[in-house]
């Protein structure tokens, strides 16, 4: 068998274990480990990001087969930029590089494609490439792909409360009205509703700035695998794994044979 038939087949037998009615709506990645996959190689880290592109490709197609609707990618953080020119510059080339080639598919399968982040620093030539790929795919409602670019979650907030501030000294709000739903309306993220699942690759167990808000209730999973190396099968072993939690959002699971009434504590 080839090895092409044995992936299809790993893939297939963890594909039934899979409920297609509990497939998360909303899943956001924090693509992680680029880097080191490519110096473990003997390779520039730059090897790691254009590995990325393709990895992010497949996912991309597998949660489309699976009826997931949005996915929010992690692409370059707020604190990235302090990283070795080179690199940023590499990562900058490669996003202008990868929307020029991919936007032409992305719109024929009806894909909205959203950037989430401060985009003021890059360079024009980036920027165009972002609003015309924006504006020709706003329209489209297969699918949506946020990707956050110089997005940092704690400036996101610091923004939004700015802007609420603004509005109450003004008078145009009252303080009163202020609360989670006109955050919410005021966040990158607005009208997108929350991820259900969070994936980490690469083993690190933190969030690193990301959507700070939006995680408040969603299920993590870390996966060891670094991004590069992360594919339909590992994908599908994270869901299966959200789709085994009990989500209770700080309330508790319905015991069968008790009600709040029967307890001790409710004479
Ligand atoms: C994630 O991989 C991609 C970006 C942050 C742009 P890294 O570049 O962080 O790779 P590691 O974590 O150093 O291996
Ligand atoms: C988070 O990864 C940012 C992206 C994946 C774009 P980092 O590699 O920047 O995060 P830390 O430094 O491990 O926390
Ligand atoms: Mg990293």
């Amino acid at each position: 068998m080839s090895l092409g038939k044995i992936i299809d087949k790993k893939n297939n037998n963890l594909s039934m274990r899979l409920d297609r009615q509990k497939v998360p709506e909303h899943i956001a990645i924090i693509m992680d480990g680029n880097g080191r996959w490519a110096t473990k190689k003997g390779l520039p880290r730059t090897y790691g990001h254009k590995r990325g592109v393709s990895v992010l490709k497949e996912i991309l197609k597998v949660s489309k087969k699976l009826g997931c609707k949005v996915l929010t990618v992690y692409a370059f953080s707020t604190e990235n930029w302090t990283r070795p020119r080179k690199e940023v510059d590499f990562l900058i080339n490669l996003f202008s590089e990868v929307l020029s080639d991919e936007i032409k598919e992305l719109h024929e399968e009806s894909t909205k494609i959203k950037f989430i982040g401060d985009l003021t620093p890059f360079p024009k030539t980036l920027k165009k490439i972002i609003s015309s790929s924006e504006s020709l795919t706003k329209n489209n409602k297969k699918f949506l792909l946020n990707v956050c670019v110089n997005y940092g979650g704690r400036q996101e907030i610091v923004k939004v409360a700015k802007k609420i501030a603004l509005k109450t000294s003004s008078g145009e709000i009252k303080l009163s009205e202020v609360n989670e739903k006109l955050f919410n309306s005021e966040l990158l993220t607005r009208g997108i509703k929350d991820p259900e699942l969070l994936i980490r690759t690469s083993g690190e167990k933190r969030i690193s700035n990301f959507l700070l808000w939006q995680l408040a209730y969603s299920e993590i999973y870390i996966s060891n695998v670094m991004w590069p190396d992360f594919n339909e099968f590992e994908f599908l072993k994270a869901i299966i794994d959200y789709q085994s939690r009990n989500r209770r959002f700080g309330g508790i699971e319905s015991l069968p044979n008790e009600s709040f009434e029967d307890s001790q504590y409710s004479s």
